[in-house]
């Protein structure tokens, strides 16, 4: 698939590179590239919501548009895509679209740099649901940071510009059927490579050219075939994480696989919810609504609207960080996650697949392709997370926890811990402190006590050891407290509103 170029469309100019790095950054070319400075660079890491655009891409046929981070967005994950800056927007009258009107009538920008990243993140709500309430609104900006004008003008704008609806005739209605055929006829799959400089080859002399490599799979088996050809070559998906590499710590990812619209089957089974590694955040929040209650509003404290839009499931596992927080619910659900090679699959339980602090059971030229959630079969489930922030900030410590109760006794009980180790792990000290107990609040001061014995966490910026060690054990009481129908002291999950 050599020489395939990298295509999308950008507003409304197709856009063929032949050539290009794979830490390209879309919001470098958008600025430097194409002179479309509305978007902005604040913290080059996912943040600050500055560099907002909307990108729409088919699923299943059908084209939807999400907000993301141009920032942290490589140029080969925009194959494929309808780019849309914030210079495409306007009104029926060619003057402000109706996002910026409200912006302007509500007087929710003073410096204005954030205001076009602000404006972004609410052109894609106000496509997607024209009557936001408060907390919606919130939602879609957890993403968005402004130093100077303060929210309540800004939520105010949102709300007023839902009102004066015109989502009709907005251009992106008006032109998704062309858009539509547009990506469509894009081939699937790119593969380019960047002239990097010349240097003198092993013998000294004979010049050579240094290349960099962007490879977009058109399938995941081309995927599962390219890897396995280049078990070298860095794993793409959202880039939440692997973009920071590259735009802090300058790391080259070269040569590089794009597999962000891969594996994106979510699949039910008479026992399990199967979804595949590709599943972002957002495709998950529905998921986890319809088969796992009790934990909705977690996956809503995951980074900002931008970033639960680009990161997958399958990237926060395989990244292996401790304070990752999927792996702590997928844990205490029972997931087990399939590994594949070429053509080769393995099936393990997820908490076997970390091994130690930086250490996971995947051979080089392995990927994560799916992930099987067994159906929770009445059991009570509960995810938590403490950060400093409420959103955009990741957790000094996590819990998820799924508890079965018969006749008043406990019966079943896994409960996972990020933050507390080097790798996420379950609690089995305090698991065995609730199992066969009575569903009492004793039993879970007991699992509280016990849970000390379970890990020995670090002390850092985050979080001190014994900090940690408090919040786990209030995991517990408060588990109880909510479940007693007693009310908690503070309410953790809410992101946003109240
Ligand atoms: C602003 C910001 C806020 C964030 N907030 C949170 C938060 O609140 N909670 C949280 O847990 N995380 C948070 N993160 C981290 C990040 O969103 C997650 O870790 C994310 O899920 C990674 O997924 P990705 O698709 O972006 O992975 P990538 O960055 O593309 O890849 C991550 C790693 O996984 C590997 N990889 C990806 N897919 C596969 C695969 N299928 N098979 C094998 N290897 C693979 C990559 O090679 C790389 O090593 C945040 C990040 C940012 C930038
Ligand atoms: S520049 Fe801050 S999120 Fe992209
Ligand atoms: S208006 Fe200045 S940062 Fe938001």
């Amino acid at each position: 698939m050599t020489d395939a170029p990298i295509r999308f469309l950008l507003n409304d100019t197709e856009i063929v590179l032949t050539e290009a790095g794979p830490g390209d950054t879309l919001l470098d070319f958008l600025r430097l590239g194409r002179g479309l400075t509305g978007t902005k660079e604040g913290c080059a890491e996912g943040d600050c919501g500055a560099c907002t655009v909307v990108a729409g891409r088919l699923h299943g046929g059908a084209l939807v548009y999400e907000p993301v981070n141009a920032c942290i967005r490589f140029l080969a994950a925009c194959h494929g895509c309808h780019i849309v800056t914030v210079e495409h927007l306007k009104g029926p009258d060619g003057g402000l679209h109706p996002v910026q009107r409200a912006m302007v009538e509500h007087h929710a920008s003073q410096c204005g740099f954030c205001t076009p990243g602000f404006v972004m993140a609410l052109y894609g709500l106000w496509m997607e649901n024209p009557a936001p309430d408060v907390v919606q609104v919130e939602t879609a900006l957890q993403g968005n940071l402004c130093r100077c004008t303060g929210y309540e003008p800004i939520v105010r704008a949102a709300l007023a510009a839902g009102r004066a609806g015109g989502q009709m005739q907005d251009a992106l209605a008006v032109e998704r059927a062309a858009v539509t055929a547009k990506l469509a006829a894009i081939p699937p799959g790119a593969d380019v490579f960047r002239n990097v400089g010349r240097g003198a080859g092993p013998d000294g002399e004979t010049p050579f050219h240094n290349m960099e490599r962007a490879v977009v799979p058109a399938d995941t088996d081309q995927f599962a075939a390219v890897l396995a050809a280049n078990p070298q070559a860095t794993i793409v998906a959202g880039a939440t994480d692997v973009g920071l590499w590259v735009t802090k710590m300058m790391r080259p990812i070269s040569p590089a696989i794009f597999v962000g619209h891969l594996m994106k089957e979510i699949e039910e089974t008479p026992d399990a919810i199967r979804i595949g590694a590709g599943i972002t955040y957002s495709e998950f929040a529905p998921v986890i609504a319809a088969h796992f209650p009790g934990v909705e509003d977690y996956v809503l404290r995951i980074g900002g609207w931008q970033i639960r839009n680009a990161g997958t499931i399958g990237g926060n596992i395989a990244n292996g960080s401790p304070i990752g927080e999927m792996p702590p619910l997928l844990i205490a659900l029972g997931a087990r996650i399939v590994l594949r090679h070429g053509e080769t699959r393995r099936e393990i339980a997820l908490e076997d697949f970390f091994i130690d602090y930086g250490k996971q059971d995947r051979a080089p030229g392995e990927f994560l392709e799916t992930i099987v959630i067994p159906k929770t079969g009445g059991a009570i489930l509960a995810a938590y997370k403490l950060s400093k922030r409420a959103s955009a900030d990741i957790s000094a410590v996590a819990a998820g926890f799924r508890v079965e109760v018969r006749d008043d006794r406990i019966v079943t009980a896994r409960v996972a811990f990020g933050g507390m180790a080097g790798v996420s792990k379950r609690a089995r000290h305090a698991e065995n402190a609730l199992i066969g107990q009575p569903f009492a609040a004793e039993t879970f001061e007991a699992a509280a006590r016990a849970v000390a014995q379970d890990f020995n966490p670090l002390s850092d910026f985050r979080a001190s050891l014994a900090y940690r060690h408090a919040v786990a054990a209030n995991f517990f009481r408060r588990f109880w407290l909510e479940q007693a129908g007693l009310e908690a002291p503070v309410r953790l999950n809410r992101a946003v509103g109240d």
